[in-house]
């Protein structure tokens, strides 16, 4: 899940949002000096965010099936679950027959996850920790979990960094030698759609406001990739693996990653926009579970996210669009991405070259 960072304030990077030597509810400065991280956690701390991740049914039930179907995986297993919200994932683990399931979570749902459990008669073996994951001392003794579970998962998949929090889990709390994550293989996917409607509505609308140029606007909507969910009929090229990603295995420096791409018309049609979405599998369940954020696919709350061109490419089927993107966390607020989107494209009607920056917020 992504929390939104346009509701917590997070996307201006504030440090301390409220001024010095102010007093709200009773609390004193120190309290108040929230940082982009306390923002990032505070919106985890109200349940409309858990609702909307909930029912993700995509989401939830490849969850429930990959835990509830492979019992042989859980009996009598130590459990780690990072990032438990609402504890969710650690509930299903104990009806799987986990001994002992370990839920963390910094956000204040933590304490609601408490109370969760214990609903659910579950606290005999679910111990719901608050704290952050990279800080928590776990009693599982020297050998460590023997499952890590986690929906980690942001838009663009990798927007938020908890993959991060993820893998240091992993190195400091995963059994070295027998160990499992789950989910554990990520693929990132990118493809070419029409858009014309759509780029209209969202760039082209600040070129004339009611009679007034606010396109200095259309340069800022354009370096920020949309999530919005896009209709497969809207695709006109092949989609590309981009990345791969292998989280039982893969290092903290992997997660910055470059790659190539070419993607080939597979209709004469304009191309306005290209699209980025990923895959999930958990390959170690008996059957390998997975779910795509993709367009073809059903419904998520990932969605897809869009980088609008400068350029409206006019693509005959067969021509290819060759380019690398790149991708960063930012360096002032490490939950925000940058983005280098650099392509090529020699069509018989056309033939262009850019390179542009764009930044998930
Ligand atoms: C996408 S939600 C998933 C919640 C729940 N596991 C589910 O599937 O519904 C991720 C949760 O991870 C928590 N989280 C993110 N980074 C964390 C960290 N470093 N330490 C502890 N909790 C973290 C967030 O507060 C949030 O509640």
């Amino acid at each position: 899940m992504s929390a939104d960072p346009k509701e917590t304030g997070e996307a201006n990077g504030a440090e301390g949002a409220f001024g010095a030597g102010v007093a709200v509810n009773g609390k004193d400065e120190a309290q108040l000096k929230l940082t982009s991280k306390d923002y990032y956690f505070d919106s985890y701390s109200h349940h409309g965010i858990h609702e909307e991740m909930l029912k993700d049914e995509v989401r939830t039930l490849s969850y429930m099936r990959s835990i509830l179907q492979n019992k042989h995986l859980f009996e009598g297993k130590t459990v780690l679950d990072v990032g438990c919200g609402t504890g969710i994932l650690s509930m299903f683990a104990a009806k799987a027959g986990a001994k002992k399931v370990y839920a963390v979570d910094f956000s204040g749902i933590a304490e609601q996850a408490k109370k969760i459990v214990k609903a659910n008669g579950l606290d005999d073996v679910v111990q719901v920790i608050r704290g952050k994951i990279e800080e928590v001392e776990l009693d599982c003794g020297e050998g460590g979990v023997d499952i890590i579970i986690s929906e980690w998962m942001g838009y663009f998949l990798l927007y938020e960094s908890m993959l991060d929090s993820v893998l240091v889990a992993r190195d400091k709390w995963l059994n070295k030698e027998t160990g499992i994550m789950m989910p554990d293989k990520a693929k990132m996917y990118i493809a070419g759609i029409e858009d014309a409607q759509y780029k209209e509505e969202k760039v082209h609308y600040w070129d004339n406001v009611y009679g007034f140029d606010m396109s200095t606007i259309k340069e800022m909507a354009l370096t920020e990739p949309l999530v919005e969910t896009v209709d497969n009929q809207t695709v006109m090229t092949t989609p590309c693996l981009l990345a791969e990603f292998d989280v039982g295995t893969m290092k903290q420096s992997e997660v910055d990653f470059s790659a190539h791409f070419n993607i080939e018309g597979i209709r004469d049609d304009y191309c306005h926009a290209l699209i980025v979405y990923f895959d999930i599998e958990f390959s170690r369940c008996h059957k390998p579970v997975h779910f795509s954020t993709g367009p073809h696919a059903k419904y998520t709350h990932w969605k897809q996210t869009i980088f609008y061109l400068r350029d409206d490419l006019t693509v005959q089927r067969g021509e290819n669009i060759s380019g690398t993107i790149s991708t960063k966390q930012n360096k002032g607020n490490k939950r925000d991405l940058d983005i280098e989107l650099e392509y090529t494209f020699a069509g018989e009607h056309q033939k262009a070259s850019r390179k542009d920056i764009y930044r998930l917020r």
